[in-house]
């Protein structure tokens, strides 16, 4: 089994990043229930016959950059074997795995100079943290004890805010929180898609006005259309004028504090209340693990910490991490983080980040340079936006175009871009959080998408 994921991994490059599924695969893998036993090797060899040997490359391929999606290493994976063969459930503070989540903890506070005291737990990914940061800060903002009462105990609507950029899963914690995804303020952007500091101000002013408790405001480190940066200081301010809890959604953007060129996007991270970000992205780690940090360690506690007697334990030791979250059965997900960052070191990752960094402004040089190509929104990161846009084509036509171009694109196995509408324009949408790339690998892109569009515009 190792041999082969080995060299699945080793291949990558030379297979293609995306393939349908074969009509024969699906087919077999409609089999009954086993009711009796076919044994490990039988086990072993349906994956390896059905998923590894066949299955489309997607995202550990260099040439992989749809939605946000991260690419794995090999320590990674083998990190993931050791933990699941040890099994244990990181709960209790007398285990070393306990130990070594606190340590993790704590390094990822250094690396994103986050206060050292704060709280925090490692969880499946940034839908989870921003669950539980959103949480936290509702809980701790409330007038009332919110774990007795509820929302129904509310005299007032409590309102949020973030801007339209933010990403869909604070739409279902807040919705999860019962506060109503109408309590969540969309507020406009700028034209570098940051939020507008101005219309913040008048919207929690006028919720104020009208009766309303805001309560929150979520930063963007790093939005998911187009990498883009809230002035997080500015922000930060706002929330400590007005009493507001500072929630920051970096699920991938909050890694720019390791890049020598933007950690200054990321200087305001350390003024949050919580923080939620992802090790999967753009960390590089296989799936799943994120975090969410939280400057007073007692919030999170106050929010969660729920001791029935068949758990009881001593009460000076430290406190389990059940006691932090939701889980109370957690994997020893922290075991790739610690062996992933002994075995690269903090400057490795800086270097990478900066890498995916350069190679966006490079790939955003090319389509510059390129008659047909137009770059849709600016670049600020990691992320590129851009479509294929002969003259003569309205809206519609254009995102029926780039729409062929995209699947052409992933079903040729060439690259595996995803798409969004930004401003009302449909654009495809590179993300590199991809280690394995080279700027080739874009080189090759900007060509396949010119040469995909010329024959489609020939063809219409
Ligand atoms: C900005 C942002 N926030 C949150 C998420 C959700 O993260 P996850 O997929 O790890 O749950 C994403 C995913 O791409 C994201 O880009």
């Amino acid at each position: 089994m190792i041999d082969e994921i080995m060299s699945y991994l080793q291949e990558a490059r030379e297979r293609p990043v995306f393939q349908q599924i074969p009509e024969e695969i699906s087919i077999r893998l409609k089999e009954p229930l086993p009711v009796e036993p076919q044994g490990a090797e039988k086990a072993c060899d349906d994956f390896l016959n059905n998923v590894l040997r066949v299955y489309q490359t997607m995202n550990v391929h260099p040439r992989f950059w749809g939605w946000v999606v991260g690419t794995g290493t090999p320590m990674g994976m083998l990190a993931d074997m050791l933990a699941s063969g040890m099994n244990h459930n990181v709960e209790a503070a007398y285990t070393i795995p306990y130990q070594i989540e606190t340590k993790v903890l704590d390094w990822l506070k250094e690396m994103l100079a986050y206060p050292k005291e704060a709280g925090g737990l490692l969880v499946s990914g940034a839908s989870m943290a921003n669950l539980i940061g959103l949480t936290i800060a509702r809980n701790t903002m409330a007038k009332f004890d919110m774990r007795q009462e509820g929302l129904q105990k509310a005299e007032c609507k409590m309102t949020l805010y973030g801007s339209e950029e933010m990403h869909s899963c604070i739409q279902k914690s807040v919705e999860m929180l019962g506060l109503g995804n109408k309590a969540l303020r969309r507020i406009p952007v700028n034209t570098d898609y940051e939020i507008d500091i101005k219309a913040l101000e008048n919207e929690i002013r006028k919720d104020r006005d009208s009766g309303c408790q805001p309560f929150c405001v979520i930063g963007n480190a790093g939005t998911v259309n187009t990498g883009a940066f809230d002035d997080l200081n500015a922000v930060a301010e706002i929330c400590a004028k007005e009493n507001l809890w500072f929630h920051v959604d970096g699920a991938f953007g909050a890694w720019v504090a390791l890049s020598p060129d933007l950690s200054h996007l990321a200087s305001g991270i350390k003024k949050a209340d919580s923080l939620a970000f992802d090790l999967h992205k753009w960390m590089y780690m296989p799936y799943g693990v994120g975090c969410i940090l939280v400057k007073r360690r007692e919030d999170q506690l106050r929010a969660f910490s729920l001791v029935p007697e068949y758990l009881r334990h001593d009460e000076k030791a430290p406190v389990w991490f059940s006691d932090y979250g939701i889980e109370l059965s957690r994997g020893f997900r922290a075991l790739k983080v610690w062996m992933s960052i002994k075995e690269h070191g903090v400057k490795k990752y800086g270097r990478l980040i900066q890498q995916n960094v350069d190679q966006a402004r490079y790939l955003a040089k090319l389509i510059d340079e390129s008659p047909m190509l137009k770059i849709t929104a600016p670049v600020r990161s990691n992320i590129v936006c851009f479509r294929y846009t002969p003259s003569k084509y309205d809206e519609h036509s254009l995102k029926e175009l780039n729409e062929k171009i995209m699947y052409q694109l992933a079903f040729s196995g060439a690259a595996v871009v995803s798409s969004t509408t930004i401003s009302g324009k449909y654009t495809l949408r590179v993300a590199i959080v991809n280690h394995r790339t080279t700027r080739k690998d874009l080189e090759f892109l900007v060509k396949e998408a010119t040469r995909l569009g010329n024959a489609l515009d020939r063809a219409t």
